[in-house]
């Protein structure tokens, strides 16, 4: 099979086509683009795909990015880790923003950044997470690019590490956590529509920082009783207070969990995850109640045999 000609714009995909977002990406870009796709482990959605080219490298570590850069006509960030030290963060931060500095060199026709929406002060300021996140999205509003920053909320898609963990937890334990008073808001958006977003991004033209929230603004409790109803359950919960469940997350961080980190219970509870949802897409954002319904039927018990 010929792989797709010179007509196809080329994309320069960094965090690549084996994550969660990079997923959907590649189900977005992935017929009608030439994808360059620089990460470090082979992605197995990325393999036998004529129109992808992986570059094995770390995009904190790419010594010179121009070599990369040449032919694209969009480059799309995705990079980022979900935990850890300063010590990784930094120098992912350091390599991303010379990678903004060869793409104004290159005279790169857009540069498309995954943000994340505003959070409380004390991890703005203190979370190497946020901290170094934040230096990569100023950096981009400071250079010469034509760029769109696009900040999702909770996303939500299958193998998820936030909606489809807290249904297997459900599922296996018929209880949950229930963090506060649970009266703060999520609007959960499909990563599917995510990489529409982003679609529509690249061809819009002039400097943009978007914040992207699913169609309906949940209150948090709402939200848990309906994944409880999905898998044909009463809502049962261990109550704790604020303070106890980032205790609870802490421990679990300790113990080398990865099921929830302190910092996403403290951001959860400020209220911040519940913006408005993106406007400009047709069909419109998916809800999220099909999507509950879809995976808890992996998890509901079978119903006994009839007769
Ligand atoms: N998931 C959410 O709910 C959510 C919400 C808001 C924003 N976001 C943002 O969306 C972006 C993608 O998130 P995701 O959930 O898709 O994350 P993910 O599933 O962890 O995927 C991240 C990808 O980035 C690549 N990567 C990580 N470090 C890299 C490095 N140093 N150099 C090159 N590639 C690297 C990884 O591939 P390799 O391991 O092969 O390198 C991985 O495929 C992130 O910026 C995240 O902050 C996510």
């Amino acid at each position: 099979m010929s792989g797709p000609g010179p007509a196809f714009p080329r994309l320069l995909l960094v965090g690549g086509g084996g994550g969660l977002v990079g997923r959907s990406i590649l189900e977005e870009f992935g017929g009608t683009w030439q994808i360059r796709s620089l990460h470090r482990h082979p992605a197995a959605a990325e393999s036998g795909l004529p129109n992808v080219e992986w570059v094995a490298g770390d995009a904190a570590t790419v010594p010179d990015w121009q070599p990369l850069l040449h032919g694209v006509d969009l480059v799309l960030n995705l990079a980022w880790y979900r935990f850890g030290p300063d010590r990784r963060f930094a120098p992912l931060a350091a390599g991303l923003q010379r990678l903004i500095r060869a793409s104004e060199a290159a005279g790169i026709r857009r540069f498309v950044h995954i943000s994340v929406p505003d959070a409380p002060r004390s991890l703005e300021t203190g979370l190497p997470y946020l901290v170094r996140k934040r230096e990569v999205d100023h950096a981009i509003e400071a250079s010469s690019l034509a760029y769109a920053i696009v900040r999702p909320t909770m996303l939500f898609a299958p193998r998820d590490k936030l909606l489809t963990v807290m249904l297997r937890t459900i599922a296996r334990y018929h209880r949950f956590p229930m963090f506060g008073d649970g009266d703060y808001h999520l609007s959960p958006i499909a990563a599917r529509d995510l990489a529409r977003i982003v679609h529509r991004e690249a061809e819009l033209g002039g400097r943009r920082n978007v914040v992207a929230g699913g169609p309906e603004r949940w209150r948090y409790r709402d939200l848990t009783d309906a994944l409880f109803a999905a898998l044909g359950r009463e809502p049962r919960y261990v109550r704790l207070s604020p303070h106890g469940s980032i205790r609870l997350s802490r421990f679990l961080e300790t113990i080398g969990s990865t099921l929830l980190y302190a910092y996403e219970v403290e951001w959860l509870l400020s209220d911040l995850l519940g913006p408005p949802p993106y406007e400009g897409l047709d069909p419109p954002l998916a809800p999220v109640r099909p999507f509950l319904e879809s995976e808890a039927a992996r998890w509901r018990r079978p119903s006994p045999a009839r007769g």
